[in-house]
């Protein structure tokens, strides 16, 4: 089995990150592969918010104002919660998409590009040695977020992307039954 091919088969997401995380310049070469998403049309449809270091703080701020939109009555503890959520890793990417009406690409195929935008940075945090995980939550769907985050009105958020330095070690992935997932028609 190739090296890529085994890296793939073990691919897993990391809960608990923790510095370094990228550089700037192991970021470009992250997005260039997040960029070779399918796009049915080359529409392109999506787009990267990075959030690193001191502008955690900031977007916490956010989540938190905006739980407490949603719901007055959310606690301190659900309040801190939100607030802290985006210390749990040095870089936060949003992964955002634009939704156009297409004659021929569905808004969920612009979606569907975007999520694969999403696993493929996750990928390619994986390969350059980095790990990281898929986060949404109702933040990800509340458009006082997205607002906040500078999305125009035909934007979504897709993922809120954690990226950082495992914390601990990799889980180990026993391989799947694949009988149980695939048949021939
Ligand atoms: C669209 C989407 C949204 C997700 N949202 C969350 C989330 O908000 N919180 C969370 O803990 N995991 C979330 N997950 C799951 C994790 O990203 C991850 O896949 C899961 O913990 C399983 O780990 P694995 O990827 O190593 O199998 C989401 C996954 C997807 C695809």
């Amino acid at each position: 089995m190739s090296d890529i091919l085994q890296f793939l088969q073990q691919r897993n997401s990391s809960p608990k990150l923790t510095h370094p995380g990228p550089s700037g310049e192991e970021m470009e070469h992250i997005f260039r592969a997040a960029l070779r998403a399918p796009d049915h049309a080359r529409l392109r449809p999506s787009r990267f918010i990075t959030i690193s270091e001191e502008r955690r703080a900031a977007f916490g701020e956010l989540l938190e104002r905006c739980l407490l939109l949603r719901n007055p009555d959310a606690d301190q503890a659900a309040l801190a919660k939100a607030r802290n959520s985006p210390l749990r890793a040095p870089l936060l990417v949003v992964v955002v998409v634009k939704v156009t009406s297409h004659p021929k690409v569905p808004p969920i195929e612009q979606r569907f590009s975007g999520a694969c935008a999403a696993q493929a940075l996750l990928l390619a945090s994986e390969a350059s040695g980095y790990a990281g995980i898929w986060r949404t939550g109702p933040a990800a769907s509340d458009r006082t977020v997205m607002t906040g985050l500078g999305l125009a009105e035909d934007e979504e958020i897709i993922a809120f992307l954690y990226i950082g330095s495992r914390n601990g070690a990799a889980k180990v992935i026993p391989p799947p039954d694949i009988t149980q997932f695939v048949c021939t028609w």
